[in-house]
């Protein structure tokens, strides 16, 4: 570690120039007291934690900042700020910065903040001072309007600091909440977070994880060996892959921490600083009105049959760029971001390659949160429908579908952001209603020419409707009858038209077209007045 006697820090710091021995100007003893405290507190932890750091394949805080910023410009605060506790001989382990980096610095030009816990220090343990200055800079963002990023890579509450580090989660949590829907806040997980820690994570909009380095869970495996029996490893337990497909606390998985950080910037570029402002929009050479061929071929294909929806997203897309968010979890819908016309828009698809697209409890939760997080933030909202139904079962019943589901209709009704809708193919039942229809405020509601909006499928609504004739039906003659009642049926609700007529679709669209029907619908939306909450309504949670 450099100390005040060290050469290196009586030249200016970060400078390349070579300067003539003649030349040099005495420093003033200030001046090498500073520059020496600053290389002790930048220098992080003792060089055997930072080696260990690198052996596990991570990075150390300030690298992670780094990779985050564009060059040159972090202004760190609260670099000097120490711990004030001195019990349990933690003394003697007083660190400048108190394991945690903080300051301000720019994303791709545009300005944010950010805090990156120092695990070779005090195992990266959130003490008192480490709290405080996470809260100022989560304070002052909110002030400035600029989003929060979290790089978190600690041991949890500093244990030597006793209930002094319980309440600096306190004050951090209390921040979340006051931020949430007004900057974007961001966790990145790539270390330990464990107990009460992963609250804050999980009050802010988006975690990203990176595979075999990042851990989240309330009781570590032992608690859990001890309280359970179950015996289970920290990575199954709450490894990137377990939070990304399974418990859906985890919306972004990398492969490695740098990869990791290009995902949180090319995330950042979809989002606006605050809620007061428009989310960025670029030149796109996409042509507004690029044919989507796709489109046609769907309306042609077996209704039956399974597709990915990404593939319509994708030629949808300007520039066939999408983004998307939560992608292992609850694939029977899919969300993201993507631009229409330069413009930021989220998009909520059902997904037929996965559970037919059917609604369900998890498919509900996921759709919801990103709803609200596009309502809060000014972004647009396209639906593309090809929905079933609802996703049938106890599990599903005895689970909380009905206090789940009402999730999706509470959010959609409630975002007053533009919404535009296209029925791919099916739009049944309840989940018809809940894929942002019309009555429900859908702005624009388009159709394809294929679409079947009813009540129900034909196979199901025949077996109600002429329960009693197919049941006194001869053997041999049931299949052709139930053919004959489904066509019928088809023909008179399986499509697109009687929804048209009494005008819950405002228009069936010509398939190819329908890029350039979907920008032009929001390019119409744009001056669309906000409407007034009246203050915040009761979400079934
Ligand atoms: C103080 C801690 C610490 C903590 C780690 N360290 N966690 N110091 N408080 N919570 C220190 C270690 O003593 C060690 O110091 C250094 O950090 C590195 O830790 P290691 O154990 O050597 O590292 P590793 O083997 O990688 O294990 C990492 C770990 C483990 C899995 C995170 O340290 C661990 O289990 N820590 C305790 C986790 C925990 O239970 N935290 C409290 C959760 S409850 P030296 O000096 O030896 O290098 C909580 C409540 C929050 O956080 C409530 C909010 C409402």
């Amino acid at each position: 570690m450099p100390d005040l006697n060290d050469e290196a820090i009586r030249a200016p710091q970060n400078s390349d120039k070579k300067v003539h021995p003649k030349k040099v100007r005495p420093v003033s003893e200030s001046l090498v007291k500073y520059r020496a405290l600053r290389a002790q507190a930048e220098a992080g932890g003792p060089p055997e934690k930072i080696e260990a750091q690198k052996k596990r394949g991570k990075l150390t805080a300030r690298e992670r900042i780094a990779y985050l910023l564009d060059e040159g410009s972090f202004q760190e605060i609260g670099l000097l700020m120490e711990s004030r506790c001195t019990d349990f001989g933690i003394k003697d382990k007083h660190i400048k910065g108190d394991g945690v980096v903080t300051g301000f610095g720019k994303v791709n030009g545009r300005p944010i903040a950010v805090f990156s816990e120092d695990f070779t220090q005090l195992g990266g343990s959130l003490g008192r001072t480490h709290a405080d200055k996470i809260a100022r800079i989560m304070d002052m963002a909110r002030d400035a309007g600029v989003p929060v990023v979290g790089i978190l890579d600690s041991g949890g509450a500093r244990i030597q600091e006793g209930v002094d580090s319980l309440d600096g989660y306190g004050e951090i949590f209390l921040r979340n909440t006051l931020s949430s829907g007004k900057i974007p806040q961001i966790s990145v997980i790539v270390g330990p977070c464990a107990g009460g820690a992963v609250y804050s994570p999980a009050l802010t909009d988006f975690v990203f994880m990176v595979k075999g380095i990042s851990h989240m869970f309330v009781t570590g495996p032992e608690v859990v060996k001890a309280a359970t029996g179950e015996e289970v490893d920290f990575e199954t337990l709450g490894g990137a892959q377990t939070h990304s497909s399974k418990s859906g606390v985890c919306h972004f998985m990398a492969n490695s921490e740098p990869d990791c950080f290009r995902q949180v910037k090319e995330l950042l570029d979809f989002l606006p600083s605050n809620s007061s402002e428009p989310a960025p929009a670029i030149e796109t050479k996409d042509s507004h009105d690029r044919k989507v061929p796709l489109l046609e071929k769907l309306c042609e294909m077996d209704p039956r049959k399974p597709y990915r929806v990404h593939h319509i997203i994708w030629w949808l897309a300007d520039d066939h760029k999408f983004m998307e968010v939560h992608h292992g979890y609850a694939r029977n819908i899919v969300i993201g971001f993507m631009r229409l016309g330069g413009r930021v828009t989220g998009v909520i698809a059902n997904n037929p390659s996965h559970m037919a697209g059917a609604l369900d409890i998890n498919a509900s939760d996921k759709a919801a949160r990103f709803i609200r997080f596009l309502n809060c933030f000014n972004i647009p909202i396209l639906t593309l429908v090809d929905v079933p139904g609802y996703w049938p079962g106890v599990a599903q019943e005895h689970g909380g579908i009905i206090r789940h589901g009402a999730k999706l209709l509470y959010a959609y009704s409630e975002a007053s952001v533009p919404k535009v809708s296209l029925v791919l193919r099916k739009a049944y039942g309840g989940a018809y209603i809940a894929m942002n229809s019309k009555l429900m405020g859908g702005d624009f509601n388009f159709s394809l020419p294929s679409a079947e909006i009813a009540v129900m499928g034909p196979r199901g609504a025949i077996e109600i409707l002429y329960s009693k004739q197919i049941k006194e039906a001869k053997d041999e003659e049931r299949d052709a009858l139930k053919a004959k009642l489904a066509k019928e049926y088809s023909d008179k609700f399986a499509s697109p038209y009687q929804t048209a007529s009494t005008g819950s679709i405002d228009e069936v669209i010509e398939p190819a077209s329908a890029r350039a029907t979907l920008i032009d619908a929001f390019e119409l939306l744009r001056g669309k007045k906000r409407r007034d909450s009246g203050g915040p309504g009761n979400i079934p949670l």
